[in-house]
């Protein structure tokens, strides 16, 4: 013991479970695992369309040939789930192109179960890809009308469970739509069929990307109306409770990044599992300033996706899932 040291004997010294790469990674608290990540994947009309998203390299619209085999190399990675969003042919006020049996989304889930893969498919549920105003719902006025949106909503999970979306997740924020769908389920016989409900959306600048990808921007106003305001994280917790009564088997905290307190005070509130959508801003800001050599991109994904399962995710909707199950152990 160095008789010059300004620590007393015994003082404590967290330091000693740092010295090297096998202790820590023997105290290590968080993990992500493969089983963690869910790819969102976007759809789109015609054959042999693969097309880059500018602001979110790597991501792709692809049509529906395409997506199998970008389906098959996500199975092949040990990724369990992906979500599909649909950019259809023909959009309208009604959004009827997002319940249409024969849409682009069912479409693609009918191919992709022909496939037979080792994959769960999850549908987004929403209409603001199909409707030409942009809005996630059919508008009375300017304004999104919530129960007759809520109808169509139903229409649209049922279409989706029949042509084989293994789980149904809503991400339209309208008041008591998990209720309905649920029922539309279990009466149709789809008691089995999951329901992931976007349950603390908040009306977030980080979708801009997504917008982009796809092609689905208000044409006027914003979604202020029905996605929640950035400053309540009381209401979030009231948002996921309302949804858990309504039926809801998993929920889901969207944006993550600067949302990692209701992600947090959700998990020490509710028992259900916990998925986090680590949204397109987030992903593209990571691969825009790799691009300009500001950060390391590596290291602050790997980060910033630790630090979502370190606030109570159990579950990550993220672009960056081919890239990190390729280096997980
Ligand atoms: C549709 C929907 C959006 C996202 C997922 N589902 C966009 C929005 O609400 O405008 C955003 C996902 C992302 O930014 O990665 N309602």
């Amino acid at each position: 013991m160095d008789k010059e040291s300004v620590l007393e004997v015994g003082a404590p010294r967290p330091r000693r479970l740092r010295s090297g790469p096998l202790l820590r990674r023997m105290v290590r608290e968080t993990q992500l695992r493969r089983e963690d990540l869910i790819l969102p994947l976007f759809v789109c009309p015609g054959t042999g369309v693969r097309r880059e998203i500018p602001s979110m390299p790597g991501n792709y619209q692809l049509s529906i040939d395409q997506l199998v085999e970008e389906s098959r190399q996500v199975a092949d990675l040990g990724i369990p789930a992906i979500i599909l969003f649909g950019i259809p042919p023909r959009k309208d006020a009604v959004g009827s192109s997002g319940y249409d049996p024969q849409g682009i989304i069912p479409q693609a889930l009918r191919a992709l179960k022909e496939a037979r893969l080792e994959l769960l498919l999850i549908a987004d549920v929403c209409l603001c890809e199909y409707t030409d105003h942009g809005h996630c719902g059919v508008l009375h006025g300017e304004e999104v009308a919530n129960d007759p949106t809520v109808e169509l909503l139903g229409r649209e999970a049922l279409v989706y469970a029949q042509a084989g979306a293994d789980i149904i997740a809503p991400s339209d924020m309208m008041d008591g739509r998990v209720g309905h769908i649920r029922l539309v389920l279990d009466t149709q016989g789809l008691t089995h069929i999951p329901i992931m409900a976007y349950a603390a959306k908040f009306a977030s600048g980080f979708y801009g990307p997504f917008r982009q990808a796809a092609e689905s921007t208000p044409q006027f106003g914003d979604r202020r109306g029905y996605q929640m305001d950035p400053a309540n994280a009381r209401e979030a917790l009231r948002e996921i409770e309302l949804d858990l009564r309504e039926g809801a088997d998993l929920i889901m905290v969207k944006p993550a990044l600067a949302y990692l307190d209701i992600i947090r005070a959700a998990r020490e509130r509710f028992p259900a599992p916990i998925a986090a959508y680590n949204v397109s801003g987030e992903y593209s800001m990571v691969k825009a300033a790799a691009q300009l050599g500001w950060i390391d991109e590596v290291r602050i994904r790997d980060e910033i996706l630790l630090a979502i399962k370190r606030a109570g995710a159990d579950l990550i909707l993220t672009y960056f899932a081919k890239e990190v199950a390729r280096v997980l152990p």
